[in-house]
């Protein structure tokens, strides 16, 4: 029934199709985590329907078919997977081939045939089921590293709807793609989007410079991307948050109450707060050993001092977070052991996910924000920390140059994550940084966050999206030659240079 209510809409106008591997519940409060609290922000302004994995594992998945729920007004479409399907796509080449290498992290790299062998059917299984449900004025918007292949995988249906693409994870160099097996057959399949998205300028250009270097595109002066006879425009769409939003859940009843009570705990020490998913591209380790560094030199603020690391933990069976975790729960140990006393513990650990409502009240009740990653697309924890400050008198926040965050958020300490010295001075100035000072930060902070908000992101992106008319139906051959014949005939001499 549902399924016929999204035909009786498909011919009469257009709708936006999001697609994701997680799918949340609009209704239920999400968990710390970029994706899903954007794009449910997303489809809640603008109807339509959310497509991706159920998040269980059934035996029979191949042939199950999707379930389809109708909640506050938007389709949420899932489909099961397999636990074969699930290793091979979700923990093999999704979570350690593309998840490290797009963060810099050649050596965490581990591939197998296997895996990307399966990370292409679930891509194909995925485009199979949406196939069905969409209509020809239909705009669809496919997210993150886990789908790089859907739209070449639509394409095949005939799908000529424009389809756009948004990498919520960095992009880096070429030489450090490079180094990913079958990189080529992979990325080539982005150029069947119009329209692809990068958090930042910076990821933006590695990704232009890889398409023309390793796939023989050719660019524009528009910046848009040739291929295979085919047009892809690309830009960076910074991702935000809803600012009025979380200001409102940092300063309602419920808030007001858990600041009182976390000040109780805390009697009348400075909180620091940090709130990242257990990931060992959020530099968790060079953060607690800054913090161990700034109690040895900067005495005067044992006892006066506590941080409150909030840290979710994800893909916890992979290697490389069962040793991330370890290391940080002796890190916690030692700090507490060798700075804490009867009545201090200088690190308060908490090791699973905290509800979007306490973590405004635990955001607004610090007086430092640390958002110190080694590499992240964005991070929306920066942003956060911003909108729930009171503007009379703000914490400070201390945010990596590594963070996306950083290219517009210059009136943070920016900071080098891995120069634990650096971090920890860091951490003297934002605690006794002068009022005004704190003030005049925040204010242009804020002012950023609110320009670059969700609801600009979003419409920035669907809005350059319609606008593409896609005709695209070839397949994408990957014939460096033939791409780089064609940039020769069509590049004028000066942009010939200019590329090589
Ligand atoms: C990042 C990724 C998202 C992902 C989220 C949680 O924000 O960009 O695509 O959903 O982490 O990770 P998980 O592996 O638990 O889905």
């Amino acid at each position: 029934m549902a399924k016929g209510g999204i035909r009786q809409k498909r011919n009469r106008e257009g709708r936006l199709i999001v697609v994701s591997n997680r799918v949340a519940d609009p209704k239920r409060d999400r968990k710390a985590g970029g994706l899903a609290v954007a794009v449910g922000e997303t489809l809640e302004a603008t109807g339509g329907g959310w497509f991706g994995w159920s998040g269980e594992v059934a035996p029979d998945a191949r042939h199950s078919k999707p379930i389809v729920r109708l909640i506050d007004g938007i389709y949420i479409v899932t489909i099961d997977l397999t636990s074969e399907e699930l290793d091979g796509f979700y923990f093999g080449f999704s979570n350690q081939c593309l998840w490290p290498i797009l963060h810099y992290r050649i050596d965490l790299v581990h591939f197998e045939q296997e895996y990307y062998d399966k990370y292409r059917i679930v891509n194909r299984r995925f485009a199979n089921a949406l196939a069905q449900f969409l209509g020809p004025n239909d705009v669809i918007w496919i997210h993150d590293l886990h789908l790089i292949p859907m739209a070449a995988e639509l394409r095949q249906h005939g799908a000529k709807q424009p389809i756009g693409f948004f990498l919520h994870v960095p992009f880096p160099p070429p030489e450090v793609v490079a180094a990913l097996p079958r990189h080529h057959d992979l990325f080539k399949d982005m150029m069947a989007y119009d329209l692809l998205g990068f958090q930042t300028q910076r990821d933006t250009a590695c990704f232009r410079n890889y398409a023309m270097q390793e796939l023989g595109a050719v660019m524009s002066r528009d910046g848009s991307l040739q291929f295979a006879g085919h047009r892809i425009q690309c830009g960076a769409y910074p991702a935000g948050i809803d600012v009025d939003s979380f200001t409102e859940l940092s300063t309602n009843a419920a808030a007001r109450k858990q600041i009182a009570s976390l000040g109780e705990s805390v009697g009348n020490r400075a909180m620091l707060v940090g709130v990242d998913r257990l990931d060992y591209s959020k530099g968790l380790v060079e953060r607690l050993k800054a913090y161990r560094e700034f109690l040895k030199t900067y005495k005067e603020n044992r006892n006066k001092v506590v941080l409150m690391q909030v840290t979710p933990p994800s893909r916890e069976t992979l290697e490389s977070y069962v040793q991330i975790r370890r290391e940080l729960d002796r890190l916690e140990g030692d700090i507490n052991g060798e700075f804490g006393e009867m009545d201090w513990t200088p690190v308060r650990y908490i090791r699973r996910a905290v509800s979007r409502s306490k973590l405004a009240a635990l955001y607004r009740a610090s007086r430092v924000g640390l958002v110190t990653p080694l590499r992240d697309g964005m991070n929306l924890v920066a942003k956060e920390y911003i909108a729930a400050q009171d503007e009379n008198d703000p914490g400070v926040l201390i945010l990596s140059r590594f963070a996306g965050a950083a290219e517009a958020m210059e009136q943070a300490l920016i900071v080098n994550p891995y120069d634990v010295e650096q971090v920890a001075y860091a951490l003297q100035v934002a605690l006794h940084m002068p009022l005004e000072e704190r003030r005049e930060r925040h204010r242009a902070l804020l002012a950023t966050i609110k320009k670059e908000d969700v609801h600009a992101w979003s419409r920035a992106f669907l809005t350059r999206l319609q606008r593409t008319k896609s005709g695209f139906a070839g397949t994408l051959p990957l014939d460096k030659k033939a791409n780089r014949a064609a940039r020769q005939t069509t590049q004028k001499p000066a942009q010939r240079s200019a590329g090589a």
